[in-house]
This record gives C-alpha cells, structure tokens and sequence, in this order.
C-alpha cells in the first residue's frame, strides 16, 4: 500500500454573533479525529483541519486551527493541491450572521431578529479542483437518510457520501460508535453495521486507500 497525502476537516464551525456569542452545531469532532488517527496509523501523511473542539491533538497529524467556515475554506483551499484525497467530516455551518458586530451587544441592544447569510459551501467551492483527487462528504441525517445520503452523493461532486441518522443515541454527535450508510454517485448504497469510531474509520480509510488506488 502506497501512503497517501490525506486531508481530513473535523469538529464544527463557529459563526460570531459578537465577541462573545456565536452559532454552531453539536459536531464534537470525533469522527473527523478518528479518522486521522486511523490514517497515520496506516502510514499516511496527514492534514486535519479542526473547529472547535476539546479532543487531544493526533500524533503525527499536522493540525490546522479554525474557527468560522470562511476560515476552513481557507485552510482546506491552502492544502488541496497537497492532497491526494479530501476528507470532509466537519459539520460545517451553513449560516452565518450577516453582521458580526465588534464589541458585545448589551441584552437591550440584542436584535429580536438575526439576519443570516449563507457560509461558504466548501465542497462546491474547490469542486473544479478535485482532479483525480478522491473527495468523501459526510452527511448528519434526521430523516430519510439513505435518500438524502444519495441525493448529496450525486449532487457534491463526491466518490462517496458516508451518511448517519444523528437522532440515534449511538449514532449521533457525541457517541464513541457510528452505524453509517455509504452512498455512491452511481446510486449504490451500502448500510454498515453499528462500529465504534475506530474501527469505522480503518474500514473508511481502507477503502479511501482503494479509490485512491493504492
Ligand atoms: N459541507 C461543506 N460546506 C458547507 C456545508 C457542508 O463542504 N458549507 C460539506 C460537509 O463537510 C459534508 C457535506 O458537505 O461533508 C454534507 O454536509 P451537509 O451539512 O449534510 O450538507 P448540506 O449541503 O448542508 O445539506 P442540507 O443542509 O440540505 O442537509
């Protein structure tokens, strides 16, 4: 097996409100930190570019720090040429407030309304830079998960969509385990059965390893 240059985004993004507020999501990071640890294990060359998160850096990955999605393009955009395959587990934020303001809104300034705007969209962003690159996406489902996993399989410009329902207890943000479905752009799914975080990602990462080619 030939050792790849693997990127790998994990945790969520922060959006200001103010200095001292924000909008974020329940990603915890640690899906996107166990497939790291799985990719060095493997012997591969290693980019993890993380949000916010409370999880032990992962030896022998170079980690990259970012707070807001405008920031992760950013970082995902400076190590793209590098990479062989993108790995995209952060759970990006998709709106962001229109107007961060600079110092902290006293309760009786505090707008009734947000106004939001939409962040970046990474995948779509640095789509016509895949080349022979291998892209995955992940997908935190609620509903309808292997339907919306294909959806985004065939629409993200992806080899692969790993998809999960986040509204089980063992499958959701904070869990150690994972039961996901992987959805391909031809229309191919396949359900994996319930796996802890590590032994799911040596799964992905061996199987990224074949689409990679190696
Ligand atoms: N993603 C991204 N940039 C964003 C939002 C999401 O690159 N601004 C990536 C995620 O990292 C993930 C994939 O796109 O790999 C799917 O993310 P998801 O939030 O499920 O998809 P959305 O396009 O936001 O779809 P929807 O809100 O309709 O569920």
């Amino acid at each position: 097996m030939v050792p790849v240059k693997i990127m790998v985004t994990a945790g969520p993004t922060r959006e200001p409100i103010d200095p001292v507020r924000f909008i974020s999501n329940r990603s915890t990071g640690k899906m996107g930190h166990a497939l790291a640890a799985a990719a060095t294990n493997r012997g591969h060359e290693v980019v993890l570019v993380s949000g916010p998160v409370s999880l032990e850096a992962v030896r022998g990955a170079v980690t990259v720090r970012v707070t807001t999605a405008a920031e992760m393009l950013a970082a995902v955009r400076e190590h793209l040429e590098w990479c062989d395959a993108l790995i995209m587990a952060a759970a990006v934020a998709d709106w962001r407030p229109a107007q961060a303001k600079g110092q902290k809104l006293k309760k009786t300034e505090m707008p009734a309304t947000l106004v939001l705007e939409r962040t970046e969209d990474i995948l779509d962003e640095v789509g016509s830079l895949k080349g022979k690159r291998v892209f995955v996406g992940f997908a935190a489902e609620t509903q309808n998960v292997v339907e919306e996993a294909l959806r985004k399989a065939g629409q993200k410009g992806v080899d692969l969509i790993v998809a999960n329902d986040v509204s089980q207890a063992d499958s959701g943000f904070a869990a150690d385990t994972n039961r996901v479905t992987l959805a391909y752009p031809d229309g191919r799914s396949e359900d994996w059965p319930l796996l802890g975080k590590h032994e799911l990602s040596l799964r992905l990462i061996k199987l990224i390893e074949a689409l990679a080619g190696t």
